[in-house]
């Protein structure tokens, strides 16, 4: 198993790291072509922009749509990285999912559907179709912690695993990032020139909404899970937390409404502060925010008849629920 040495953010060489990098990238892939997926978060979004800046148009870039992602994310990613001459293609893959998602309930479970689908069915097609050998992925250094430590099993560490992706998948991965933490890429993504909204943004987990559902994941309860979302992210972006989410719950719980009794659907509130997601304190969020927060989510939320909030710490809880 390969030790990583880490880079900690306040000792990042910032442009030394993107030159040596882009070296690296451009030495690996040579004249041919490399491929990645570009979900919209941090760390795909910085690996998207140093590959770029390697290889240029023979940087092939994908948005694959697993029918999991947030509320417009996708309109807004290619419209970002088109304003910064970045091509993103568009593949649509949801019932791929769903399908590979259906009756499984166990957390590791479905992070594993999720993996065999992304890498061997949906983007592994296309990486062997294309003839590109070199697969470009944002894995940073809490992601393979958190795998080795068998806390989780993080969708795109396959090295720390034993996992041969050459063999095992037909392509080799290149991973820029797996000596930062999440601190360190932003600082790389603001040097590679992203807008500060794409730099800033809250973290947002590889498995999407599916590591925020409970219990089997169905494209209904994503569809509840994603309004929750995004009502959350407008009512505490202004907290400055380090990420914040809503977590839909398997168990239904009496309510009432309209003076009948309801058996409904119980979402959770959860904001962290954390400086790299090894650990984290819940936010203390003002109660006037929290209340705001339910009232919305009980009114634009179909079926939602509770919302909590999380107290606990990051150990012993995780930040996602899967
Ligand atoms: P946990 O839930 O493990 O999350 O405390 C720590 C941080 O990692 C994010 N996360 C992931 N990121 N692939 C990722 O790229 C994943 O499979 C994954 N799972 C969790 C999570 O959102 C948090 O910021």
């Amino acid at each position: 198993m390969a030790q990583v040495k880490e880079v900690k953010a306040d000792q990042l060489d910032v442009n030394a790291f993107i030159e040596e990098k882009v070296k690296e990238i451009s030495q690996a892939v040579g004249s041919g072509e490399a491929i990645n997926a570009l979900s919209g978060g941090v760390d795909s979004s910085v690996v998207t922009m140093l590959g770029h800046k390697a290889l240029g148009s023979r940087l092939k870039t994908y948005f694959i749509n697993n029918g999991l992602m947030r509320e417009g994310e996708q309109e807004q990613i290619v419209d970002v990285f088109d304003g910064l001459g970045v091509k993103v293609e568009v593949l649509e893959a949801q019932d791929k999912f769903f399908n590979a998602l259906r009756g499984i309930t166990d957390p590791e479970e479905k992070r594993e559907a999720i993996t065999q689908t992304f890498y061997k069915d949906v983007f592994g097609k296309l990486v062997r179709e294309s003839g590109a050998k070199y697969l470009l992925q944002g894995t940073i250094l809490t992601d393979i912690d958190e795998t080795v430590a068998g806390i989780k099993r993080q969708h795109n560490v396959f090295e720390q695993l034993g996992i041969d992706p050459e063999k095992t998948f037909g392509y080799k991965i290149l991973e820029p990032l797996v000596q930062l933490r999440k601190d360190g890429v932003r600082k790389v993504g603001q040097a590679l020139g992203l807008p500060r909204q794409m730099f800033t943004r809250i973290p947002f987990p590889g498995p999407a909404l599916a590591a925020r559902v409970i219990g089997e994941v169905t494209k209904e309860k994503i569809k509840t899970v994603r309004v929750a979302n995004k009502v959350v992210e407008e009512e505490l972006s202004s907290t400055g937390a380090f990420q914040y989410m809503a977590i839909l719950h398997e168990d239904r719980v009496t309510g009432m409404r309209d003076n009948k009794r309801d058996f409904g659907l119980q979402i959770e509130v959860r904001c962290w502060d954390s400086v790299d997601a090894r650990v984290a304190t819940p936010t203390k969020v003002s109660f006037d925010v929290l209340d705001t927060l339910a009232k919305r989510i009980v009114k634009e939320v179909p079926g939602v008849v509770s919302v909590t909030y999380n107290i606990a710490t990051k150990p012993p809880s995780t930040m996602e629920v899967v």
